[in-house]
Order: C-alpha cells, then sequence, then structure tokens
C-alpha cells in the first residue's frame, strides 16, 4: 500500500496567492494528457479542480513516467511548488496558479469509468444511480450534498438556540397514522409480530410533550411505502418539531423566523415576514390547489351562476348537479396552444378526473369556442367578459363536481404557467414564494362512504366548529398548516388534541372501535390520562426544501442514495431475499 501524502491544502482553494508555496494535495485524476515534454493533470477533490503539472526536463525521469501511467480516476498524492500559470483559465476558481510536481504516489489505479465525472455527462438516471459513487464524485453533486449538510447545520442552530431539544425517537416502533403504508420489520424474539418503521415521529413527538421536553426538534427519517414521485421517495427526511404551550401563532412564527434566516444566509434574500396567510377555502377558490403557486396570478374564475340555464349541457348539469364552472385565462397565450396542443392539455387533465376541457380563443376578428354552437356570438363576448379576456387570450373551462374543477384547473395554471414560460422551477435563484395555507378541512370524504383525516388522526378541530363534530364533520375546520413554496408542499402539521375524550370522539368518527383505538393508539390515550401540556408542532421535507433551493427537480438529486422508481436501492440491490435460515429464526415462510 502506498504512503499516506498529508494534504496540506485542497485542490480547488489554491489562488494566485498561493504562488512559490509548497503543497501536498491529494485527490482523483479528472485528467491526464501529455503535450510534448509535459503531463498535465487535473487534479479533483471535493472542492474543485487544479492542475498539475510534470515536466520531462525537471530532472526526475522515473517521476515523469510514472506521470505518464495516469489514468482518469486514479487516486494519487502529489507534492509540489504552487507556481503562476503562463496561459490563465479564467473559468477555473484555480485558473491563475498550477503545481509543478516533485513527488507522486499512486493510491490507487482506476478501471474505465461506466460514467464520466462531469456535470454534463448525459447519461441515464438508472446508471447514475448504479454507479452513485462516480456519479457524487461530479461538482454539482458534491454542491448539492454540501448544501444540504449546510441546512442542516443551520437547522440544528437555529433550533437550538431557540430553545429545542433535539431528542432521537425509535425506529422500530408501532405502526403510525399518516396515512401511507407502511415498511414492516419482524421481530425475531416475538415471532408473528412486527415493527412498523416510523412514516414520521408523530406520536412520539407528541409522547415528548407529555414527558415535559416543552420544545423537540429532530431531523428524522421516515419510511412511507407509497408510490414513488419527483418529489417522494420511501425513505426521506423530515425536520421534525413540536411544542408545548403554544396556538397556530406561536408556532408559525417560530418558523417564519427558521424560514427567514434560512433565506437570508443561504439565498441572500430578505423574507417579509409575516408570510401570507391564505385559508384553504380561499386556496381552493382562487387556485384550485392547498398548495397553489403564486409566483403567478391566472386565477380561477368561477362562472357557475352565468351558465346555470346554458345551452351546452356540461355547463348546465355541472351546475346543476351542486358542482361547478370555473376557468382561468391564459394571457396572450391563444398564439401559443395550437388545437393539438390543446387536445394534449385536455389528456392531461383526465388524469385529475376532468371528462373534458372546453375552450375559448379571443382573437381581434371573433370569439371562438369549443361549445360554440351553444352560443350566440354575444353570448361568447360575454363569456370572455366574465374572464376579462382579450384579443389573444386562451379560456380554458372545467365544469364538474368542485373537487375535480379544482384539481384540473389547479393542475392547468401550473402547466400553462410552465409553458408560457411564466415560471421556472429549475432557477437556483428565485423567485421564492413562500405562503401558509390555514384552516383546513379536518376531514375529507375516503371514497367508501366515510370520512378520513386531511392530516392525521390528532389534529385539534377549531373549536368553533366542535359542535358540527357529529352532524357535519365535513365542515369542520382543523387547527392544521402547511408552508408551501413555488407550489411545493414543504411542510405541514397542527395544534394537536390534548383531552383524551376529544381524542376517543375522533378515532369513533373515524370507524375505529373502542377495542382498535386501545390496540393502536392505548399508550398516546394511557399518557394522556397523567397530564398533558397544550402542543403543536410541524414538519419539513428536508430533501423538498433542498430541491427547492437549488433549483432542482428532483428530490434524488439531494439524497446521497436515493431508491429508484421500483423502490430499489440500484448500488446496493437491496431489497434482497433473506436466507431460509434468517427467515426461519423469524418464523416466516414463503409460500
Ligand atoms: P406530513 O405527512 O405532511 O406530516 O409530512 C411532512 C412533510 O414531509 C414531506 N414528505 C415527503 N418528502 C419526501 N418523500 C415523501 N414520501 C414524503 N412524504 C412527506 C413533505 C411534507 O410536507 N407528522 C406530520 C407532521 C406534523 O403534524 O407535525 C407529518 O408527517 O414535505
Amino acid at each position: 500500500m502506498a504512503e499516506l501524502m498529508k494534504r496540506t491544502m485542497y485542490c480547488g482553494t489554491l489562488r494566485a496567492g498561493d504562488a512559490g508555496k509548497d503543497v501536498c494535495l491529494n485527490g482523483w485524476v479528472q485528467r491526464a494528457r501529455r503535450l510534448g515534454g509535459i503531463v498535465f493533470v487535473d487534479l479533483r477533490d471535493r472542492t474543485g479542480l487544479v492542475q498539475a503539472v510534470f515536466d520531462e526536463n525537471g530532472g526526475d525521469a522515473g517521476l515523469f513516467a510514472r506521470a505518464e501511467t495516469l489514468r482518469s480516476e486514479y487516486v494519487v498524492g502529489l507534492r509540489g511548488t504552487v507556481r503562476e500559470r503562463s496561459a490563465k483559465n479564467a473559468e477555473l476558481g484555480t485558473g491563475d496558479i498550477e503545481v509543478l510536481v516533485s513527488e507522486l504516489v499512486v493510491y490507487s489505479e482506476a478501471e474505465t469509468p461506466p460514467i464520466y465525472v462531469k456535470d454534463d455527462d448525459n447519461v441515464g438516471e438508472e446508471l447514475r444511480l448504479k454507479h452513485r459513487y462516480l456519479d457524487l464524485r461530479k461538482p454539482k453533486m458534491q454542491r448539492n450534498l454540501a448544501f444540504r449538510a449546510e441546512i442542516a447545520g443551520l437547522t440544528r442552530s437555529y433550533f437550538a438556540a431557540n430553545g429545542f431539544l433535539e431528542i432521537e425517537t425509535p425506529v422500530l416502533q408501532k405502526p403510525t397514522p399518516e396515512g401511507a403504508r407502511d415498511y414492516l420489520v419482524p421481530s425475531r424474539v416475538n415471532p408473528g409480530n412486527f415493527y412498523a418503521l416510523p412514516q414520521s415521529p408523530q406520536l412520539y413527538k407528541q409522547l415528548l410533550m407529555a414527558s415535559g421536553c416543552d420544545r423537540y426538534f429532530q431531523i428524522a427519517k421516515c419510511f412511507r411505502d407509497e408510490d414513488l414521485r419527483a418529489d417522494r421517495q420511501p425513505e426521506f427526511t423530515q425536520i421534525d418539531l413540536e411544542m408545548s404551550f403554544v396556538d397556530v401563532d406561536d408556532v408559525i412564527a417560530v418558523q417564519e423566523g427558521f424560514l427567514a434566516r434560512l433565506m437570508k444566509e443561504f439565498k441572500g434574500v430578505e423574507l417579509s415576514l409575516p408570510l401570507l396567510r391564505l385559508s384553504w377555502a380561499e386556496a381552493m377558490e382562487r387556485y384550485g390547489s392547498d398548495k397553489p403557486d403564486v409566483r403567478f396570478g391566472m386565477e380561477l374564475v368561477n362562472i357557475t351562476e352565468a351558465v346555470h340555464d346554458s345551452e351546452f349541457a356540461v355547463f348546465a348539469g355541472a351546475a346543476a348537479s351542486g358542482g361547478s364552472v370555473r376557468g382561468i385565462r391564459a394571457e396572450g397565450a391563444s398564439e401559443m396552444f395550437s388545437r393539438k396542443d390543446v387536445d394534449k392539455l385536455t389528456d392531461a387533465c383526465k388524469a385529475y378526473g376532468a371528462k373534458g376541457l372546453s375552450w375559448l380563443r379571443v382573437a381581434a376578428d371573433g370569439i371562438t369556442a369549443s361549445f360554440s354552437k351553444f352560443y350566440s356570438e354575444a353570448g361568447l363576448a360575454n363569456l370572455a367578459q366574465l374572464f376579462g379576456a382579450q384579443p389573444g387570450d386562451l379560456v380554458f373551462i372545467a365544469a364538474d363536481r368542485d373537487k375535480v374543477v379544482w384539481d384540473t384547473l389547479g393542475f392547468l395554471r401550473c402547466e400553462l404557467a410552465r409553458r408560457m414560460g411564466l415560471v421556472n422551477d429549475a432557477s437556483i435563484d428565485g423567485p421564492y414564494a413562500f405562503l401558509w395555507i390555514v384552516d383546513f378541512p379536518l376531514f375529507e370524504e375516503d371514497g367508501e362512504g366515510g370520512i378520513t383525516p386531511v392530516h392525521h388522526p390528532f389534529t385539534a378541530p377549531n373549536p368553533a366548529d366542535i359542535p358540527l363534530l357529529d352532524t357535519e364533520p365535513l365542515k369542520v375546520r382543523a387547527l392544521a398548516y402547511d408552508i408551501v413554496l413555488n407550489g411545493n408542499e414543504l411542510g405541514g402539521g397542527s395544534i394537536r388534541i390534548h383531552d383524551k375524550e376529544l381524542q376517543r370522539r375522533m378515532f369513533g368518527l373515524l370507524g375505529l372501535s373502542e377495542e382498535e383505538t386501545q390496540n393502536k393508539f392505548g399508550f398516546l390515550l394511557d399518557a394522556f390520562r397523567y397530564g398533558v401540556p397544550p402542543h403543536g408542532g410541524l414538519a419539513y421535507g428536508l430533501d423538498r426544501l433542498v430541491m427547492l433551493l437549488l433549483g432542482e427537480s428532483s428530490i434524488r438529486e439531494i439524497i446521497a442514495f436515493p431508491k429508484n422508481q421500483a423502490a430499489e436501492d440500484p448500488v446496493s440491490g437491496a431489497p434482497g431475499s433473506p436466507d431460509a435460515a434468517q427467515l426461519a429464526e423469524l418464523g416466516i415462510s414463503l409460500k
């Protein structure tokens, strides 16, 4: 094994002021090439690249011969003198200098790598994930990991300074109530019994409040066996926190301090506080979404009243059956979307339950619409006016149940904005539109005739709405809040129920029997028997936060070893099949 040549500097940190210094560098060969009597080596470490130079006429033929054997991704140590470069490279931080090498050790050779270590390597994601250790060597990935670590650091310092204790909660636990499928772990000493990996530390953080900890936080691994999306991983990380003796405003104030500090330190942006707050009802009415992107307008217009007696059955039918007819105006977009584009958008809307999409185009010489034959010219002009549509505008209209209309237009609004260039999600420089959504409904329909919590069953109802719990539960507002950034749900939380009778009542409303309640959540209700403070909290998705601040479009870009679409770890090949002896020990037989 080659002797370690102790590093004195990082490659990427060398500058003109270091000229004349003797340095020892360790790193990877990005590229080695011979030009006449010189071998140039770009040496890379976490901080960047520097050019190292081996001179054939330097008096050490052995050194030069070894330099000629260097290949990409060899790991080496070298000693040399920093000197000014004759041909400077303004694109490189270290471009003013180079290191004239006098000693070289090769720590390890490298085969030709299956992917190039450079940011613009256009290789498929699966190959990148399989050889993640190579992929992570790329400057952008190094930057992403470093940025994530810095955000975690700031998180710890902010919450500690605000009186929060960092407390770890169990990973092997009882199933938690976030609503996704659990990952189960068999217990060897309790055959037939399973732990669940935490979907979140929800119940334990509430127990910590009952334990008198007052303020808790944790950067917590969470596990949810759900279908993957660009902003979802089966294994992800939350910044999780809980506070005692607080109301909604107290929780929000602490978060706003955190977000302001984050934006100031990492983006140089002064957040204007307090952040915008919208009630859930207003967010749906104006944006069709509980995580609205408010970087642009294009708000929904409700035209149900105006079209309830329309001859166009789609409009009249939606109005008559208690649904609604709403639309959005894409300003100046008529020329940008052909008939075919509109058909494609309509197809995309079907994923949100829409059976179709109506449109209306305003041109200087008149108005055309997908439903023209049911309307006179004046009728179309009236409709256009409801949207404030001008020549060149394109209006999209959805008619259905409220939920379908909102989901469809909520999606379409963002899709149009992207295509019209109103937003750029790949921008690392913002803008950043944060807002709170408050006054969520406590319950929603579960699609099987029952109700299910919008957040989780520990969320407190708004005290003013408690009388509606048994009569009109869908009208009950929750003391819940989500923090939204650029159309993404960054985090969410609530004030919790701390009254054991109200908590039992909630479980009852959700259709849980006494026995099920006791079995699943008895330990929490037990804790509530012995004195529990009013409390509330919140959890951010750390992965999403880092992704959005870096202008990345997938959380896989900011997780060191993410799972692929099939929930596999392409590096290790997990999940794997345990051997028969292991299974037998766990009392499990695979049929
Ligand atoms: P919730 O389920 O809303 O709340 O989760 C909080 C935040 O975690 C992030 N998140 C995810 N990120 C990546 N992949 C996933 N699969 C994933 N699922 C959720 C989101 C989300 O806003 N215990 C409550 C919080 C509380 O009430 O205090 C909870 O877990 O950014």
